[in-house]
């Protein structure tokens, strides 16, 4: 039987259009030199597609796989997908514990922000390692939760971040993900590991609104918030406080928000 994590962030609109404004171009810059036009690429965990239709377009000639665990957020993917006019996509219900593929079916296996949500990211990623061509590429990149911070400094905004990761490791998962990449797949057998990593960097309005008032309505209506009720970890009117918290960085014309992602590029 296939592994079911607690995924902390749900699938709720709140977090699924944040998510739907990444593209390839914010989210696998680090990854896109090894991307060619006729590659085979496995986006894994793949969301609501923002990224994979970016994926799909740089491999023109190649084709883009994109795997998540529910029927709706493939749904909403599908609509990506044709709302773009993107051709060579194919979305599949799959988990990344028992990948549906061969051995060696990919040139390059992409997850982004996915393994911070596993209970088990090492063998993960040897499932990832076990459907890429020898000679081809693991490409993955998560947030380090540790690293947000924000001016003006936020009390609140703190306490956002420590239950936030509370939350996860309640749910076995690791929210500092990022710092434990080559670790990971050093672990999964995998030596030839190249690290770098990049700022998430929110500073203008319609960055602040994106971050900021999703995160308010996440604080309310998501897994997350029902998640940090039900651990005991925030009553209701600690999360309407957070919510606050939010709405007030992010409408505040000096509001700068930072964290780092980690990224790794494996050569298999
Ligand atoms: C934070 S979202 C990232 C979505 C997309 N990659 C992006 O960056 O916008 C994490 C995604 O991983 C998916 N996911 C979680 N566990 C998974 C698993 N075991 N197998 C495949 N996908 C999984 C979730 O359903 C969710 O859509």
């Amino acid at each position: 039987m296939v592994k079911r994590d607690v995924y902390t962030h749900g699938h709720q609109p709140a977090a699924v259009n944040q998510h739907a404004k990444r593209t390839a171009e914010t989210s696998a810059a680090f990854c896109r030199h090894v991307i060619s036009a006729t590659s085979r690429v496995l986006d894994v965990g793949c969301g609501p597609g923002s990224i994979t239709v970016g994926l799909a377009k740089w491999a023109a000639r190649g084709s883009v796989t994109g795997i998540d665990l529910g029927d709706q957020i493939l749904e909403i993917a599908q609509q990506a997908v044709e709302g773009a006019g993107i051709t060579n996509v194919f979305l599949e219900q799959a988990s990344v514990y028992e990948l549906p593929y061969d051995d060696e079916s990919f040139d390059v296996t992409y997850a982004h922000q996915v393994l911070q949500h596993l209970t088990d990211p090492v063998f993960a990623i040897g499932e990832m390692a076990r459907v890429t061509k020898k000679g081809g590429y693991v490409a993955v990149r998560d947030a380090d939760y540790y690293t947000m911070s924000c001016s003006p400094e936020s009390e609140i905004i703190d306490e956002w971040r420590r239950i936030y990761r509370r939350v996860a490791r309640h749910n076995g998962a690791e929210p500092d993900a990022g710092r434990h990449l080559l670790r990971w797949f050093h672990q999964a057998g995998i030596q030839k590991v190249e690290c770098s990593a990049s700022a998430g960097v929110y500073a203008t309005k319609e960055e602040r609104e994106n971050w900021g008032l999703s995160w308010a309505d996440r604080c309310l209506h998501t897994s997350f918030s029902e998640q940090a009720v039900e651990y005991g970890y925030a009553t209701r009117e600690d999360l309407e406080a957070l919510a606050g918290g939010w709405r007030e960085w992010a409408t505040n014309p000096d509001g700068y928000f930072q964290f780092i992602n980690g990224e790794v590029i494996a050569e298999i």
